[in-house]
């Protein structure tokens, strides 16, 4: 695993979105992988303001999200599908159809999941995964004691996840119960990662993921088995000495 410490999260946003930029220049036609949540919202801004700026064409990108609440309506405001299209997707011109975030508002909710592990696994794999990380080290939706070997599948949230996104909803109790994740043995599959770390409320979950011990309680450490991660941290998210 390659660490960049940055300055802080204004810093981050700006070199995560370089990163990007420079894979999709290099394969127009890359298949990203990517997250939601606080952490990628100023990557997403400084791609959007590159595409303003710069016209770089996400016309043959597909993207696959990693997670979507079990129970919101896909135009719910909390829905992940909502979040990508007001951070992202109708702010370039990305063509929809290549655009895939599970949808946790089906009554086969097993079925969606096969369905949707398939269409990343015949994209093999994806090109590069984005992703952030929860306190708890969870990647996804996939929290402590998930196995390493899983693909898509339904999850209970934990209460520590739930508080943590209760900010954007009325109260904990409208925060959704369950979510569909794409599994850990499925995030592996992609041939390059890029973490985003940011503030002081992730250090203990960094330096327990730069500590490199595999442990399934701790689910992001299963990263230190990707032959290809690079980890972006701002300052308040590293420990000192560490
Ligand atoms: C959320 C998402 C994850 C995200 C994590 C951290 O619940 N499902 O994909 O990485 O929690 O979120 P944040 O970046 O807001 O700290």
């Amino acid at each position: 695993m390659q660490l960049m410490v940055v300055k802080n999260y204004h810093e981050l946003s700006l070199e995560a979105a370089k990163f990007i930029l420079k894979k999709i220049r290099r394969l127009p036609t890359i298949t990203l992988g990517l997250a939601t949540g606080g952490t990628p919202k100023g990557t997403y801004e400084n791609l959007v303001l590159d595409y303003e700026r710069n016209q770089t064409s996400y016309r043959d990108i597909t993207t696959f999200n990693l997670d979507e609440y079990v129970g919101l309506e896909p135009t719910h405001q909390n829905s992940y599908r909502c979040y990508m299209d007001n951070h992202l997707f109708n702010l370039v011109n990305i063509n929809k159809n290549n655009v895939f975030i599970p949808n946790g508002n089906v009554s086969d909710l097993e079925k969606e999941c096969k369905r949707y592990d398939q269409l990343i696994k015949d994209k093999g794999g994806g090109d590069l995964q984005l992703l952030g990380i929860g306190k708890n080290g969870h990647i996804g939706f996939n929290e402590p004691g998930t196995s390493f070997e899983s693909t898509t599948h339904v999850t209970e949230l934990t209460l520590s996840t739930r508080e943590a996104n209760a900010r954007y909803f009325e109260s904990i109790e409208q925060v959704p119960t369950h979510a569909i994740t794409v599994g850990l043995g499925t995030i592996m599959q992609s041939k390059e990662i890029l973490l985003l770390v940011s503030g002081e409320s992730k250090k203990v979950a960094l330096a327990r993921l730069l500590s490199g011990k595999v442990d399934e309680h701790f689910p992001a450490s299963i990263l230190a088995n990707h032959p290809n991660v690079t980890i972006i941290a701002d300052e308040a998210a590293v420990s000192k000495g560490g």
